[in-house]
């Protein structure tokens, strides 16, 4: 497993839409271990295939309404269900240091390919629903800061906010 470097906003791979997934192969599974890796590194909560220059539609999260925490992998991802509307403090790796309000869902329904092609789906609640939608965004070479309603200072932030980079 190695660690990868996380591309930062400017970088034009950040703004292209990502591939799907067609092999389950070796290939696949050494970037999504990487990918943990990295993610683990990073401190943040959520980490997509394109944020490390592959286009290819590869999520990675940590799904921390569960107990313990449990990394999810998403292979093709699309949110297909959510509810409500909550404004929740945001970041993204590939954005140091910013901080914003986004609406998000307060619930979303996610589908998914494991690592080996299987189909399932998953369900996730204020902040993993927040990260279904920010990840799967990222695969469309969206970032948040076109959602952002009011920035943040960075110093303003509480310790429960730390879980909002993504
Ligand atoms: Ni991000």
């Amino acid at each position: 497993m190695a660690i990868r470097n996380i591309l930062k906003q400017g970088d034009e791979q950040l703004l292209k839409r990502s591939r799907k997934v067609e092999k389950f192969d070796e290939r696949l599974h050494m970037l999504l271990d990487d990918m943990r890796e990295t993610l683990a590194q990073s401190g943040g909560v959520g980490l997509a295939a394109p944020q490390v220059g592959v286009l290819r539609r590869v999520v990675v999260l940590l799904d921390i309404n569960k107990e313990p925490e449990e990394v999810v992998e998403l292979v093709n991802p699309e949110v297909i269900e959510q509810r409500g509307e909550e404004r929740r403090v945001e970041g993204c790796l590939s954005v140091p240091g910013v901080y914003g309000y986004v609406t998000r869902p307060t619930w979303a329904k996610i589908r998914a390919q494991d690592r080996h092609g299987n189909w399932f789906e998953r369900e996730g609640e204020g902040m993993v629903a927040q990260c279904f939608c920010h990840e799967t965004e990222h695969l469309d070479g969206h970032l948040f800061t076109e959602k952002v309603e009011e920035y943040i200072d960075p110093a303003e932030l509480s310790g429960d906010n730390e879980d909002c980079v993504e």
